[in-house]
Formats: C-alpha cells, sequence, structure tokens
C-alpha cells in the first residue's frame, strides 16, 4: 500500500480533508496527539478498526481508545456516565487523560476487546481534534508504532514502522508531553489509574480528593493488571536495558563503563545534562559509550524518552544503562515506562556501591 505523508505546514486544509475521507472510508491514518501520535481508524466500523491491529501486529486482546474531538460524544459512546466522570472530564479535557466508562451497544467488539467498558478521550492536539471532526466519527487509535516498540512522538518514527502498511500519516511535528494518556478506571466510586500518563495523580486528587493506582502496576507479575495493554513488556528497545538509581548513580555508572570497557563491551548511558556532564568529565574509558541526554527534569524525559530508546536502537549497544527520576508528578508515568523497558532490573547506587533493587537480568561485567 502506499502511505500518503502530508506535512501539516504546507498543506493542513487539504491534508485534514483528505486524511478525514480515508478515515470516513474505512482506512488507517496516522496522526499527532499532545501525547504520542495515534493510528486512526473509525470506531464504529469494525473492519477498520481490524486494520489497526493488522498494522501495528496488536494482540486481539487489548482495547483500544475511542477518541473525540467534543465532550458530547462521549454520550452515544457511554451507556451511563458516573458524576465522576463528569467532573473529571470536565475539568482534563480536551487532555491527556482517558476514562474508562461502561459502553454503549454501538461499539463494535474490536474496538473493547469484547469488554464491557470502553476507554475515550479527547485529545488536546488541535490536529487531533480537526481530524476527527472532519472525519465525522469517533476515531479508535493506539499508539503508532508496531507493538512492543516505543510509541512514536515524530512523524520520523511513525514513518519508520508504518510506511507501506496504512493510508497515511499527518506530520504535526513532535508532540508536545511524549508519554501516552492516563487511563483512569471511572466506573466505581473511587477512580484508579490503571496507567499512569499527561495527567499526573496529584492533578487527579486535587479535583477529586482520593485516587488509587491499579496494584499491578508495581510491576508483580502475580497480578493482573486492569488494562490488558499494561500486562506486555512495552517500549523495549532491542539491547537490554538496566536502571541505576540513587545519590551515587553517576560515580557508579562511571566504574561499570570502565569494567565494560575492559570487556569491549558497547554501552548507551541515558540521563541528564548535569549527570551525564559529571560522567564525562570524570571517567577515562568513553570510546565504547555513546551518552544520551534528555535534557534536565522529568518533563524533558517524559518528552523525550521513547525517541532516545529508538535511537538506541540505530546505535545498537550491547546493554543500555539509564538514570531514573523520583515518582512525583509526571515522575509516575515516566518512570513506569522506564522500569517497564528495563523489565524492572533496577540497580541502587549509594555510599556502599551498587546493590540489586529488583531484577535477576544482569550482564556480568556489573555484578562482578
Ligand atoms: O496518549 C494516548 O493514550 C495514546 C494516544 C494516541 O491517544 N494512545 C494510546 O493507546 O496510548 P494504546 O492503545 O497504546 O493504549 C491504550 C491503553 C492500553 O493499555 C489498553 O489496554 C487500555 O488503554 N484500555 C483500552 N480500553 C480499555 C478498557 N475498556 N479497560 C481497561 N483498559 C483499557
Ligand atoms: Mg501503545
Amino acid at each position: 500500500m502506499e502511505t500518503i505523508r502530508w506535512n501539516l505546514k504546507k498543506e493542513q486544509e487539504q491534508a485534514l480533508r483528505e486524511a478525514g475521507k480515508l478515515l470516513a472510508a474505512g482506512e488507517v491514518v496516522a496522526f499527532p496527539t499532545e501525547t504520542v501520535y495515534g493510528l486512526g481508524a473509525d470506531g464504529l466500523n469494525g473492519e477498520a478498526v481490524k486494520k489497526i491491529f493488522a498494522a501495528k501486529g496488536r494482540p486481539v486482546d487489548n482495547p483500544l481508545i475511542l477518541h473525540i474531538a467534543d465532550k458530547n460524544m462521549i454520550y452515544s459512546l457511554a451507556s451511563e456516565l458516573s458524576p465522576l466522570a463528569e467532573k473529571l472530564a470536565d475539568s482534563f479535557w480536551p487532555g491527556p487523560l482517558t476514562m474508562v466508562v461502561k459502553k454503549a451497544d454501538s461499539i463494535p467488539d474490536e474496538v473493547t476487546a469484547g469488554l464491557d467498558t470502553v476507554a475515550v478521550r479527547m485529545p488536546g492536539h488541535p490536529v487531533a481534534a480537526a481530524l476527527i471532526r472532519e472525519a465525522g466519527c469517533p476515531v479508535a487509535a493506539p499508539s503508532a508504532n508496531i507493538s512492543g516498540k516505543p510509541s512514536p512522538t515524530n512523524a520520523d518514527d511513525v514513518a519508520e514502522d508504518m510506511m507501506g502498511k496504512i493510508a497515511g500519516i499527518l506530520d504535526g511535528g513532535p508532540c508536545g508531553i511524549g508519554v501516552e494518556s492516563t487511563v483512569v478506571d471511572t466506573t466505581g466510586e473511587c477512580p484508579v489509574i490503571l496507567r499512569p500518563g499527561g495527567i499526573t495523580k496529584e492533578m487527579l486528587e486535587s479535583l477529586v480528593g482520593k485516587v488509587e493506582l491499579d496494584p499491578a502496576l508495581n510491576g508483580n507479575p502475580a497480578l493482573k493488571p486492569k488494562a490488558p495493554g499494561m500486562k506486555y513488556r512495552h517500549y523495549a528497545p532491542l539491547a537490554p536495558l538496566f536502571i541505576v538509581e540513587g545519590k551515587t548513580a553517576g560515580r557508579e555508572i562511571i566504574r561499570l563503563m570502565k569494567k565494560a570497557a575492559e570487556e569491549s563491551v558497547k554501552l548507551c548511558v541515558i540521563s541528564d545534562d548535569i549527570t551525564l556532564g559529571f560522567i564525562k568529565e570524570n571517567s577515562r574509558r568513553q570510546e565504547e559509550v555513546s551518552f544520551l541526554s534528555w535534557g534536565e527534569g522529568k518533563e524533558d524525559l517524559a518528552e523525550h524518552l521513547y525517541e532516545l530508546l529508538r535511537e538506541c536502537d540505530r546505535i545498537k549497544p550491547d546493554f543500555i544503562i539509564t538514570t531514573a527520576v523520583d515518582e512525583k508528578g509526571m515522575g509516575l508515568a515516566v518512570m513506569n515506562r522506564l522500569k517497564k523497558s528495563a523489565a524492572y532490573n533496577i540497580l541502587v547506587a549509594d555510599e556502599d556501591g551498587l546493590s540489586v533493587k529488583s531484577g535477576t537480568n544482569f550482564p556480568p561485567f556489573v555484578l562482578k
């Protein structure tokens, strides 16, 4: 299939019209949102939705989010909307919040994977909103990556995964937030975060008080996550990744670099500007190391994480080491993704050196 790539800087109106027509005709089009790029199809057309699963290689038991352009659209998608859901929508839409609600009969099983609930979100990106209006239907859209790869946050990363597989890509430049929306179950008394994301736990709490976290989010393999997608090892770069957290992470990474160099092991080290500056100034063996910076704080890490993981796939190191951020605010979402990428292989660096916090899959040069 030939994939059209529209540059929105040059041909916004025309591109949106054509892309909207393709969606209405049952084709798949990728588009920017404020979180990550989405892979859209008419959410009320089961056959169109199947094409999304085919293009991504996505397991069919993983349901999709329906994207809407106007709050009123949710009343025809939900069979009931709790006062809690109304309140969340009024405060955080448009924006990176996805609400799980009881589904209406009109929604095809392909979207919900047979569940009696549906996930709905009103994105804050003007291109996403305009595209949904042009299409004239709710747009079912997962992230526009091949299943298991990091989500795309720019049109080149979408093209890398989707060229030749879908009808078109709307290139709207880089996404601002960089990690996916927060998925909240609104069907009970208390909201439950099924996937942390762009709307933080603290923001939700300041509006409604108590907010729960799906206990499966802490990585305990015995617990089954309520968002089916959270059970997969997502966001995975090709090389094994492990996290070094703690006060002396920079110093310990320098020691690991030395040991890796002795064994000709090629590393990518991902961290913030300050830590990388410290590492570069204080280490001698740097030939075999690629340094990738996310910038300064956790918002920068959220914005650049997926693009850095994809960059690692191009560099092809033997191992990837990252440092961590605290789990407040956006830190919860970004550390959730990072820990999944690391398959929960985490080391702690303190005055006594390195110790294992979780995981068993560390390369030999680390534990020697
Ligand atoms: O920011 C985002 O949410 C992006 C952009 C494109 O909007 N979309 C996205 O979609 O991340 P996806 O398909 O990659 O992730 C959707 C998540 C999955 O973990 C899925 O299992 C969960 O939402 N989900 C969807 N419907 C659900 C439902 N009815 N109940 C529980 N979880 C659901
Ligand atoms: Mg995804």
